[in-house]
């Protein structure tokens, strides 16, 4: 008995030498679990104001998103994007702008969390933003262990300037950085699709661009000589063939918003509607002090928002094209469904659709519309009406650049 005693003692023992030795030292790579469970709702400031950001915008929006109601409509993430950094200090520590951010960002974080929201920062894995600012390349630990000082709950990875950087590789280090820090963060993982993040996204990030950026257009391709931005329409078919891939805790991103940002307000709708329609993160990207009613209708649509934040976490899909008036579904949970008819011509169109004689299926969701026919009641979540059931065809118009947004209950 003495004898095993000791030599238990003595494995005991030899585990902790190798211990303190770093033997048993692992780097967790991953994300932090239970996060964005369902698709990241916010703001970001680079839509609207790019560069030109400061402490006192900040704080107003932070004000504006309580007073707005947006905060109770769902929306949680005030995020800083480019250009709110300073230089590094002589240890490498990045700092604030001193002249744009005087009171520092712990101190921004915790005005922002008084509001009952969260805050975001955005850097970028290579040696510069894609403003030019200080990037995290060989700073990441270093930088994550700041954040998490600050009080940071989300973080924008940019890909600027990332030359001989493999972006899978670059994402885990900075999410190991993150995991190391100990702060549970969002990551957002912005390398534009190029190397195909919904393959390796989702155990290293919570969400991952699909696309360049978007442009505030609704149907239009911005040159601007060396890269070009997208309209919504644009972004909108590039997500073909990624549904797959979205889910509770790991979200394709199309891009932030533009609602508000001055396209006409069925366009907006439309934007905001079909957002909602592929579980897309409804990061608003315009000036929150400045909305008017239209805008703030749109961005607090409770039920649309409720398509969107569905814990199903089901990515919509194209079901059917006709004359540029595409049909949309989308499975919810509690045996609901999601449908948006999308008119992208500059005239209007008519719907006619008879539910009882489309076949509806969704093998990725293993949901069949089609055994379930003529037994839903139709809700339409814009003019907040009910619509009889899927008994009878449907039969209106939607008018240019707009949408018909449906949600279907079970009777
Ligand atoms: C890239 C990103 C944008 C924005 C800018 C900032 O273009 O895709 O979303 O963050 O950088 O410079």
């Amino acid at each position: 008995m003495k004898k095993l005693f000791i030599a238990l003692c003595l494995v005991v023992l030899s585990a902790l030498e190798a211990g303190a030795q770093g033997n048993n030292y692992i780097q967790d790579y991953t994300k932090f679990d239970g996060l964005a469970l369902t698709p990241p709702m916010g703001w970001n400031s680079w839509n609207k104001f790019a560069c030109n950001i400061n402490e006192t915008l900040i704080r107003e929006i932070a004000d504006v998103m309580v007073s707005s109601g947006m905060r109770d409509a769902g929306y949680e993430y005030i995020n800083l994007d480019d250009c709110w950094h300073g230089d590094r200090d002589s240890l490498g520590f990045i700092q604030p702008d001193a002249e744009r951010f005087p009171s520092g960002m712990k101190a921004l974080a915790d005005y922002i969390h008084s509001k009952g929201l969260k805050m975001g920062l955005y850097s970028d894995a290579g040696s510069q933003t894609c403003g030019g600012r200080p990037g995290s390349r060989g700073y990441e630990f270093q930088d994550a262990l700041t954040y998490a000082k600050w009080g940071v709950d989300y973080l924008k990875y940019d890909w600027c300037n990332t030359e001989g950087l493999k972006a899978e590789g670059a994402y885990k280090t900075i999410a190991a950085a993150l995991k190391n820090a100990g702060r549970p963060m969002v990551l957002s993982i912005c390398e534009w699709g190029n190397d195909e993040p919904w393959k390796w996204g989702p155990a290293v990030g919570h969400l991952w661009r699909t696309t360049g950026d978007i442009f505030n257009c609704f149907d239009c391709i911005e040159d601007h000589g060396t890269w070009k931005s997208f309209g919504v329409m644009q972004i909108l078919d590039k997500q073909k063939g990624l549904r797959q891939y979205a889910g509770p805790g790991h979200w394709n991103d199309p891009d932030m918003l533009e609602v508000g940002n001055g396209m006409v307000v069925n366009e907006d709708r439309a934007h905001f509607s079909m957002w909602a329609m592929i579980a897309a993160p409804l990061i608003a990207g315009n000036d929150l002090r400045s909305m008017n009613k239209e805008t703030i209708g749109i961005l607090t649509n409770k039920e649309v928002i409720a398509i969107n934040q569905d814990s199903l976490g089901v990515q919509g899909f194209k079901y059917s094209v006709k004359d540029k008036l595409e049909t949309w579904f989308k499975p919810l949970k509690d045996g609901k469904w999601a449908v948006c008819f999308l008119n992208r011509n500059d005239n209007a169109q008519e719907v006619s659709f008879d539910w009882t004689k489309e076949l509806v299926q969704d093998s990725l969701a293993k949901r069949d519309l089609g055994k379930k026919l003529g037994g839903y009641k139709i809700r339409n979540l814009w003019t907040k009406k009910e619509l009889g059931t899927t008994n009878r065809p449907l039969k209106t118009t939607v008018p240019s650049h707009d949408v018909l947004m449906l949600r279907l209950s079970p009777n």
